[in-house]
Order: C-alpha cells, then structure tokens, then sequence
C-alpha cells in the first residue's frame, strides 16, 4: 500500500489512482480511506453504487493502491459478454473443446495473471457462469473449457455493481453463496448529491479536459445550477453535461441559459399557482400528494434523495409513496 492516500489534502505520494478521484468533501475522503485499506488487503473487494458514480474508478483505484500496481488490471463487462462465450472468455478453453475452438486460449482470469480482475456489472452474469466462479475464487483456481487441468488464480477479484444484489438473491438470480464470497468487503461509493460540495473541483476538471483554451468558465449563477441539480447520472452525466455545455458556448463565460434547460431550471421554487392548482380543482388530498411527490421527482431529475428533501420527508418515506402511488411516470 502506498502512503497517504486517504488525506483531504492530496499529498504527492497519493496513489495515481487515488490521485484521479478528485473531491475533498467528507465522504469522498472516507472514500479514499476505504480504498487505501482495500488496496491493503487481498480479499475479494464488492463496489456497490447508483450509475455513473465512478466504480471502475475505484476499482483501478484499489488496483493501483496495492502490491499489484505493477502487474495487469483487467476489466471485464459482464453485461457484454456473450452467454455462449463466456465461459471461455473468462476461463480459456483447450483446443477442440467446442467447435470453432481451433486453438487454446487463455482466459481473461489467468491473463491477469499476479493482478487485479474488474468484474463490472457482476449482477448481469449468468447464473449457470455464477457457479463456476465460485469455484475459482474458492479453490484459487481456473479450469479452461474443455480442460481436466486446473490452472492456479494468481489475480484478486474485484467486482461492481448498481444492482441490488440482495434482491438478486431473493429472486433466485444471483446464487447466495458467490454474494457472500464476493461482499467480503464492501464499498459503497456515494452519489454525487451526498458530495455535492465536489461539483466545482470536478466541473473545473472536466473543463480542462475539454481542451479548450482559454476554457470559458462558468458563471457563478450557472455554477450554483449545476450545485443545485439532483444528477441522477452521477459523475458521468455532471462530465456529459460540462463537455456538451462548453462544446457549445457562445461567450466567454458560460452562462445559465447555455445550461440543459432541467438544470437551469434546478434552483426555481415551484410556482405558486402550481403548488395551488389542486386546492383550486378541489381534488383530494391523496392526488395532491401524488402531484406533488411526481413533480419533486420531476423536477429533480428522478434523484428520489433530492425530492424527498424537497419535499422534507426521509427518502424511505418517499420510495413507499413512491411504490404505492406509482408515481414514478408522473
Ligand atoms: N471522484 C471523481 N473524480 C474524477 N472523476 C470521476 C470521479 N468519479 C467519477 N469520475 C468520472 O466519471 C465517469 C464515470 O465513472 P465510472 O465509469 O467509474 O462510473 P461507474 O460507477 O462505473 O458507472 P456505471 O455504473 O455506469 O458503469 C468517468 O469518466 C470517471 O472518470
Ligand atoms: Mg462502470
């Protein structure tokens, strides 16, 4: 492991994977914390968290923080894998184990051979696949389709998800035994929304990645917008919208009307004709709450942790409205 890489102020000797995460705020630095002890350790890792909130960051993060930063990391999608291949993909497979299977080929397990193997999206693999990596993260070993032979696993497993994998193994999708191999330790990597106070490091780094110069800056209005925005996508959609923006700017500092029209809109209090409109239809008070849960989650981009705060309830509270009104197509 390498030093310091869970302080708020990055110090030079933080690791190049730690060094990409960039935030000061206190969960991003609980974060860091949590990657330097992973990257400490040789279990397997699980990474948990909504879209776009930078798991594979982590991931190469923890990579890069460990013994291993030498030797290969290896992403693979398991959403993207073919069902009919990926046995092979990730296990190799001997000459002649199948047709088309013309020569041997190593699996993407044994290429990352001393590293560190990514399993993206963990909750998408196939089941009958599920048992057969059980296996391997048990007996430290990868059997080649088609083989008697097996191969010693020399690479530490990471895997992520944004499913919830519990669920998974309540429905029979996910098999219990590879969750609890696999959620040895855990890192839940927080929204965007619960490190608000990063959006403006971040926003001047994806500015610079634009290569744009002189990069226009946002104005401080327009940076108060992009503050105030639920960001269901996370960091990736916050990246999107600060290159689209900057792609198309017309002045020299980008203003609130350059943003995409639900963010400039972010920081507008609902209007009171609206927030009366149901008084004045004398509707009932269960459609009143209806209208009102369906335009916060509207209004703030499906992010249900910023509308229940919009609307001053706990976000339990609004997934069991959410559930029983239905409101989520509103
Ligand atoms: N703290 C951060 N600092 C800098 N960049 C970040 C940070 N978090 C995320 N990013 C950037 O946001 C984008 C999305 O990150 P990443 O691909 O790791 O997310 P993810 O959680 O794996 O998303 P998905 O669930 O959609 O696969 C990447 O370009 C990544 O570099
Ligand atoms: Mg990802």
């Amino acid at each position: 492991m390498q030093d310091g890489c869970a302080g708020a102020d990055p110090p030079p000797s933080l690791c190049r994977g730690c060094r990409r995460l960039l935030g000061t705020s206190p969960p991003t630095v609980k974060l860091r914390e949590k990657i330097a002890k992973a990257g400490a350790a040789t279990c397997p890792v699980l990474i948990v968290g909504e879209t776009g909130v930078g798991k594979e960051l982590v991931a190469r993060a923890i990579h890069d923080c460990s013994a291993r930063r030498d030797r290969p990391f290896v992403p693979i999608d398991c959403a993207a894998l073919v069902p009919s291949l990926i046995e092979s993909e990730l296990f190799g497979h001997v000459r002649g184990a199948f047709s088309g299977a013309e020569l041997t080929r190593h699996g993407l397990l044994e290429a990352a051979d001393g590293g560190t193997v990514f399993l993206d999206e963990i909750g998408e693999l196939a089941v009958g696949c599920q048992a057969k990596l059980l296996r391997t993260l048990q007996e430290h070993e990868v059997r080649p389709v088609g083989s008697t032979r097996c191969i010693r696993l020399w690479a530490r497993i990471i895997a992520a998800t944004n499913r919830d994998l519990e669920e998974g193994v309540r429905l029979g999708n996910f098999r219990r035994d590879l969750y609890y191999r696999l959620n040895v330790f855990r890192i839940c990597v927080p929204t965007l929304l619960e490190r608000r106070a990063d959006i403006p490091q971040l926003v001047a780094h994806f500015l610079e990645k634009t290569g744009e110069n002189p990069t226009p800056p946002f104005s401080d209005e327009a940076m108060a917008c992009l503050v105030a925005y639920g960001w269901p996508g996370n960091v990736r959609e916050l990246e999107n919208v600060v290159q689209s923006t900057a792609a198309q700017a017309s002045g020299p500092v980008l203003e609130t009307g350059d943003l995409p029209v639900q963010i400039a809109r972010s920081r507008e209090p609902i209007p009171f004709e609206q927030a009366v409109e149901g008084l004045r239809e004398c509707l009932t008070l269960r459609e009143l709450e209806r209208r009102a849960v369906g335009r916060a989650i509207e209004k703030t981009g499906g992010n249900v942790l910023e509308a229940a705060k919009r609307l001053g309830i706990g976000k339990t509270t609004l997934y069991r409205k959410l559930k029983e009104i239905r409101v989520l197509s509103y």
